[in-house]
């Protein structure tokens, strides 16, 4: 399938894996890039710029298709050393950054001049128009239902996409709930140009993650997402879990007056705990609403194959046959 996205990214499917924390590792984005699509490589989860060279040197080895890295510019409680990221992103011959939280203008000039294809990762159209403005490549819009941080206007994709596609003059992946084929085909219908999916990726043979994340999210079903921080306006997407139940009766109780001290020993340093070790119930990790779509664990190129013969399906009998009524 070609579209402005395929086209611009030099990938041979219009999908997108997003970077996710102590998921998003060479053996993932390898996965996904060779299988057709746009793998991610998540950089802050490389704990210094040295390791993440390592980790895109690694992955170079394991496909020569492209692939990307994720910058994400989160209030995160530790103050990473980003313009020594980027080094590590140019000087490892990376052309596709994903950007994602506060604005990424002060680094654009950088990955402009190395040649890099810059896509935000954006939770509203004033968001997405910013990053046009500033020389974004394309955006990644993020609805209400994603896995992770959707922002704090609450606006599910059905509303979101259109909108973005009404205001938007460069190509933008629809993200957040995007599982199937089903998916793609609504995503492109609505006007995006493919689809960037989290938790999905999560759930397949290949993402470097312990079994029992993967199991967590098979079994779990659509209501089994909370939202965390919203009072701190950092609002996360989370699988309900032990840690999270502690986490919204202390925000319960704290009301307005939450500060970040308060859960700060069930948010942080909580990834390794999960995605390494499978202790599933150590506190928040994101995770969407998408999990309800989700009944297994294929191969990356399984389930892009299957995405791609289920759009194909769709379009071409499904739909064709509607029109002809
Ligand atoms: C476990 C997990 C960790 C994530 N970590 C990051 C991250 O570090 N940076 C980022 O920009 N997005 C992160 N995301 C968001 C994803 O890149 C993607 O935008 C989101 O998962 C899309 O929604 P979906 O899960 O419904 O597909 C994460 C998502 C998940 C599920």
């Amino acid at each position: 399938m070609k579209t402005r996205i395929t086209e611009l990214l030099g990938i041979e499917h219009p999908i997108i894996q997003g970077g996710m924390h102590y998921v998003g590792f060479a053996e993932l984005a390898a996965a996904v890039s060779n299988a057709g699509g746009l793998g991610i490589i998540t950089g802050l989860t490389q704990k210094t710029p040295e390791l993440l060279a390592k980790e895109i040197a690694k992955c170079r080895e394991m496909t020569d298709k492209p692939f990307g890295v994720n910058l994400t510019f989160l209030p995160t409680f530790a103050k990473p050393p980003y313009p020594e990221y980027i080094r590590a992103i140019i000087e490892g011959g990376i052309k596709v950054v994903e950007t994602a939280g506060r604005n990424p203008e002060p680094y654009m000039p950088y990955l402009k001049a190395a040649g890099i294809k810059v896509i935000h990762k954006c939770t509203s159209v004033r968001h997405s128009l910013k990053a046009e403005a500033i020389g974004c490549d394309a955006v990644s819009v993020d609805g209400f239902e994603c896995g992770g941080h959707p922002g704090e206007d609450d606006i599910p994709n059905f509303i979101l996409l259109p909108r973005a596609a009404e205001e938007l003059k460069i190509p933008f992946v629809a993200s957040g709930g995007m599982a199937d084929g089903r998916s793609l085909v609504a995503a492109l219908a609505l006007g995006a140009d493919g689809i960037n999916m989290g938790t999905r990726f999560i759930a397949t043979k290949e993402a470097p993650v312990h079994e029992n994340v993967k199991k967590a999210i098979v079994a779990a079903s659509e209501l089994d997402t909370r939202l965390i921080m919203r009072p701190l306006r950092n609002t996360e997407r989370v699988l309900m879990n032990q840690g999270v139940k502690e986490i919204l009766e202390i925000e319960r109780d704290k009301g307005a007056a939450l500060k970040i001290e308060d859960i700060h020993d069930k948010v942080a340093g909580i990834y390794p705990k999960v995605m390494t070790d499978g202790e599933m119930e150590a506190g928040a990790w994101s995770c969407g609403m998408v999990a309800g779509l989700i009944h297994d664990v294929p191969s990356c190129r399984e389930l892009i194959d299957r995405i791609m013969r289920e759009a194909d399906e769709i379009i071409g009998k499904q739909l064709a046959g509607f029109a002809k009524g």
